[in-house]
């Protein structure tokens, strides 16, 4: 292990200590009343009829369950808890003990490192990956619309915006750390500035959050409070195993269809949601979770599930490839003076590639005893790590997963190949090299430590940047070296090679896929503001299309 990865093992472990003492602040009361038709799927019948069958109750699947809800029986299947009541995944200081819980089945968190050696995550609980996140929230660059393969109805994708907006957003306030962040950027060029805003406009902005004034997190699940309650039901802790696909008698259209799946309780029961006439199974399981439950399934490439043993309800070769996660790169300080806690609020969105964004945050942790002969332990030590990172736009290089087990509970064996595409590289070249000129303003000359000889230097945790930043060569190898994930791993399901431009699965009726699985393409900015619109988007569109049809 040379120098650097030793060093970023050493902030891997910093981070991971703050599970240990971590005090987050007391639980504000949590809000919803909706509990009531939200259940553990051991009170569930072992077999019972729906109109829609939602699998994985995260930020795509709660919106969309909720919306369909009212004018249709629907049943939302989660394989995890609910986060009220949970402190850590409750509020925004929680952030960091949340993601380096112990990984148990019972860990809102589900831990998973790629085959490229970078540690990954996955959200396990009703509001799925919102209930984990950072919070950002912003709205999709105007090229999506464009790229995404779907005929987008633009007046509709803003009504959907809204109806989550009202409901999970809020305007952040700025404390030291983000605000001297904005002007580092606006003095390195990343301008205009355009003050709060929810679109997504080169330059630099504050987006919006989904933690509120008090720093108590809201995600997807919070929209399940619009639902009917008179038709849907959650269940959690709730397993989905597989799809059941069979044969229509159509004489139109695919010659199979979904007609329910099967899922499993904790006590290890199975249970069979079924649909009704003219209903359907919706996957939004997650770009790990949708294609994983799709080969499964028997849906996937046929030497692929054959080699498994699993039966092929349908070739379709696509499924589990076109993965993609936009990689993070960065630096660390440790600051002077105590900073602020702040997850992402002020992002710099540039003209070549790349994607500022930054975070501060308190990490304590316990020293040892300082005398063997006193046994009171000493306080807990805190110290501020002040983080600046770029993710590129994109991703081009693309990777896939693959089963590692037909357990579904275990995380398929994933690969993204971060930068196997040369053009990656060259926007994370002109990322860092961004970091490298905001780190050169004056904004951030409070950030330094002078030295006893008069001079002042920033006190870097894990690898600094090369200082000569105009060294491509470089650049791209502290690029590779020090990569790590920002979470919007998407894709494994794209329109037009495993789903339709209505996201219905190509060859299976009664099917369709609604997460961020099905994105070729990252929205430019954070994912869930886009995930959260589709969500409450394909609800509207799907009750529109079948009111028409009656
Ligand atoms: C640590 C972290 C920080 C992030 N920060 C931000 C941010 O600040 N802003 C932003 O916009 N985005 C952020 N993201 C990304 C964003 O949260 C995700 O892209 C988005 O939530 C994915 O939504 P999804 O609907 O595709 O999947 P998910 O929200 O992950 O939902 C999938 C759901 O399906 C469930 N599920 C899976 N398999 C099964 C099964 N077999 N049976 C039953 N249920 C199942 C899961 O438990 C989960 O609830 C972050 C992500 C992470 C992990
Ligand atoms: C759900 O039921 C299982 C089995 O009875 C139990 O172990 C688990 O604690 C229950 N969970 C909740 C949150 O009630
Ligand atoms: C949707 O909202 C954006 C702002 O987010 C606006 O620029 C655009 O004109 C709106 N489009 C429609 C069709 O209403
Ligand atoms: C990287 O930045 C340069 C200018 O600094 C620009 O010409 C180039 O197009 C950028 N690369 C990408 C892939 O955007």
């Amino acid at each position: 292990m040379d120098l650097l990865r030793l060093a970023a093992a050493i902030l891997v472990v910093l981070l991971s200590s703050s599970s240990v003492s971590h005090g987050a602040r007391p639980l504000p009361q949590p809000g919803p009343i909706y509990m009531r038709f939200v259940v553990n799927a051991t009170e569930m019948p072992s077999e019972d009829y729906y109109d829609y069958i939602v699998v994985g109750g995260g930020t795509t699947g709660c919106p969309l369950a909720a919306t369909l809800a009212q004018s249709y029986r629907v049943l939302l299947l989660e394989r995890g808890g609910v986060p009220y009541g949970r402190p850590n995944v409750m509020t925004q200081e929680g952030f960091l003990s949340t993601l380096t819980e112990v990984d148990t089945y019972d860990s809102p968190a589900q831990a998973f490192m790629s085959e490229d050696g970078v540690p990954n995550a996955r959200g396990r609980i009703l509001g799925g990956s919102s209930a984990i996140n950072a919070g950002f929230y912003s709205r999709a660059d105007p090229d999506f619309y464009l790229k995404s393969g779907v005929d987008w109805d633009l007046g509709l994708v803003n009504q959907s915006y809204e109806w989550v907006e009202k409901e999970i957003v809020f305007r952040p306030e700025l404390r030291n750390w983000q605000s001297a962040v904005r002007d580092g950027l606006l003095e390195a060029g990343v301008d205009p500035f355009h003050g709060f805003t929810l679109d997504h406009r080169v330059g630099t902005k504050i987006g919006g959050s989904t933690f509120d004034g008090a720093g108590r997190r809201h995600s997807s699940a919070d929209l399940l409070n619009n639902a009917n309650a008179a038709n849907i039901k959650v269940a959690v802790y709730a397993n989905v195993e597989r799809v059941l696909v069979a044969s229509t008698a159509q004489l139109a259209g695919p010659r199979q269809a979904a007609i329910g799946v099967v899922y499993r309780d904790r006590n290890g029961r199975y249970h069979h949601a079924m649909v009704r006439p003219n209903g359907e199974v919706l996957l939004s399981a997650g770009a790990i979770g949708s294609p994983q439950l799709l080969l499964l399934s028997g849906i996937g490439p046929r030497p692929y599930l054959s080699s498994w043993g699993i039966p092929v309800a349908y070739h379709l070769p696509y499924v589990g490839q076109y993965l993609y996660d936009n990689p993070r790169n960065g630096i660390s300080i440790v600051p002077p003076m105590p900073l602020d806690q702040s997850l992402i609020q002020v992002v710099g969105i540039t003209k070549v590639g790349a994607y500022l964004e930054a975070a501060s945050n308190v990490i304590p942790f316990s020293t040892p005893p300082r005398s063997v002969f006193i046994r009171t332990p000493s306080p807990p030590l805190y110290i501020t790590v002040a983080t600046l990172m770029e993710k590129i736009s994109g991703p081009t290089s693309a990777g896939s997963l693959r089963l590692a087990s037909t357990d579904v509970r275990v995380n398929p064996m994933v690969r993204f190949n971060y930068f196997s595409d040369p053009v990656d590289v060259e926007k994370c070249v002109n990322g860092t090299r961004k970091i490298g000129e905001i780190l050169r303003t004056r904004s951030m000359r409070d950030f330094m430590f002078r030295e006893w000889f008069g001079s002042t230097s920033f006190r870097f945790v894990g690898p600094p940047l090369p200082n000569d930043l105009s060294n491509y060569y470089q650049m791209a190898e502290f690029c590779r070296r020090t990569v790590s994930t920002i979470w919007h791993y998407h894709g494994g399901c794209v329109v037009g090679k495993v789903v339709d431009r209505s996201y219905r699965v190509i060859g299976i009726g009664s099917l369709r896929v609604v997460d961020g699985s099905t994105f070729a393409i990252s929205p430019g900015t954070n994912p869930q503001a886009t995930l959260m619109m589709l969500g409450r988007y394909l609800g509207l569109k799907m009750i529109r299309e079948r009111m028409r049809y009656r």
